[in-house]
């Protein structure tokens, strides 16, 4: 029975991650660290419930003594764990400083104590920053432009430097715009359905011309699986759906799948510092055989159906503490 240590496993790619593997491989057992932050939620593991491969542990990543009684039992450490939203790092970058660049230390301190097999860094195409010109490569000089690609940038590094200071086993991931079921309604896609299915505006930040690589997050997890197996030591590798779409595409189809006027339409404010494309080159992890399998207008038209299926999943998150946060920041 391989052991994995699956942090952030309560939010949308680690609770995506966490069923999938369970359900593919029958000889894993996962324990599951989140600290349950505004962003994770035990809905996301409801249909978990009794299963006996699966541990949930509330706890925090910068936690050194939990974290160390947890790596010891581990062969196989993932990182999902992150503050993970552009907007609130704009607005309040403290935590993402503590838990994606400290906590990740934590982790990779422990891999280091116990050694583990594998470490699997989650970082972003967001820490090369913005290219108007040709798909970034890993080797690309990184050029993160939040607080949030900042942070990540930071832990991204400080994982390399674990595999050639300690020799720690690590892999980084680089992974562009995940879309799939459960992801939290402040995000572009989650935020646009939600509002448009209750006919409230969907606000549209500059001209909307920025640019996204969409992938579904199934194929996203499908590519830690599969790197975990067949990926180098001490590499990074792009992950990317090859779906890149400006946001004012993303809101068409939104609104033509839930058959909604263009008057929610509602071009607002632009975030500050906003990234105009992120486009990444996945030639490596091509190379070694790996391609995503969803076609992107099926996938997000089943997502967008996902979310008509499951208000009560988003409904608890944006008729509380979500609530609050959206008000401050729309409805003036
Ligand atoms: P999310 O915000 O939905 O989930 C993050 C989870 O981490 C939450 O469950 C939260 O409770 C938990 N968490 C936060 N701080 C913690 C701490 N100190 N200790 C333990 N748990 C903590 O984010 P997501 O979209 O699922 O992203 C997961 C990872 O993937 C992040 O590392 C993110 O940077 C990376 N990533 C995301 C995308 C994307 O499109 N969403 C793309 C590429 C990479
Ligand atoms: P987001 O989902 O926050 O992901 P990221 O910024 O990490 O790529 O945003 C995706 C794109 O959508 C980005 O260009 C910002 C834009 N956006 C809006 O136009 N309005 C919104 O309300 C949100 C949340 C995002």
């Amino acid at each position: 029975m391989k052991k994995y240590l699956v942090t952030g496993g309560a939010g949308f790619i680690g609770s995506n991650y966490v069923r999938n593997l369970l359900e593919k491989e029958q000889d894993v057992s996962i324990t599951n660290l989140d600290k349950l932050t505004y962003a994770g939620n035990l809905d996301n593991l409801k249909d978990l419930e009794g299963n006996s491969r699966h541990k949930f542990i509330k706890g925090d990543i910068g936690d050194e003594s939990l974290v160390d009684e947890l790596v010891r039992e581990a062969d196989i450490v993932i990182n999902f764990a992150a503050e993970s939203h552009v907007d609130r790092s704009i607005g309040s970058p403290d935590d993402f400083i503590t838990t994606d660049i400290f906590g990740t230390f934590v982790l990779l301190e422990a891999s280091r104590k116990h050694g583990v097999e594998k470490f699997i860094q989650i970082s972003t195409d967001e820490v090369y920053g913005s290219t108007e010109g040709a798909s970034f490569v890993e080797n690309d000089p990184l050029m993160p432009s939040s607080p949030y690609s900042a942070s990540k940038a930071g832990a991204d590094r400080l994982a390399y430097s674990y595999f050639v200071t300690y020799d720690v086993p690590v892999i980084i991931t680089r992974c562009s715009n995940n879309y799939g079921p459960f992801q939290y309604p402040e995000k572009l896609i989650p935020l646009f359905v939600t509002n448009a299915m209750d006919d409230k505006q969907l606000p549209i930040y500059g001209d909307g011309l920025n640019v996204r690589d969409w992938i579904h997050v199934v194929d996203h997890n499908d590519a830690v699986d599969f790197l975990i197996e067949k990926g180098t030591l001490g590499e990074v590798y792009n992950i990317g759906g090859g779906n890149e779409r400006t946001n004012l595409d993303i809101t068409a189809i939104i609104l033509e799948k839930l058959g909604k006027p263009e008057s929610l339409k509602n071009y607002v404010e632009d975030r500050l510092g906003h990234d105009r494309r992120y486009s990444v080159n996945c030639s490596k992890i091509n190379a070694l055989g790996w391609q995503p399998k969803h076609e992107f207008t099926e996938g997000i038209r089943e997502t967008i159906q996902w979310y008509e299926d499951n208000r009560w999943w988003w409904e608890r998150i944006k008729s509380g503490e979500y609530l609050e946060y959206y008000k401050a920041q729309y409805e003036k």
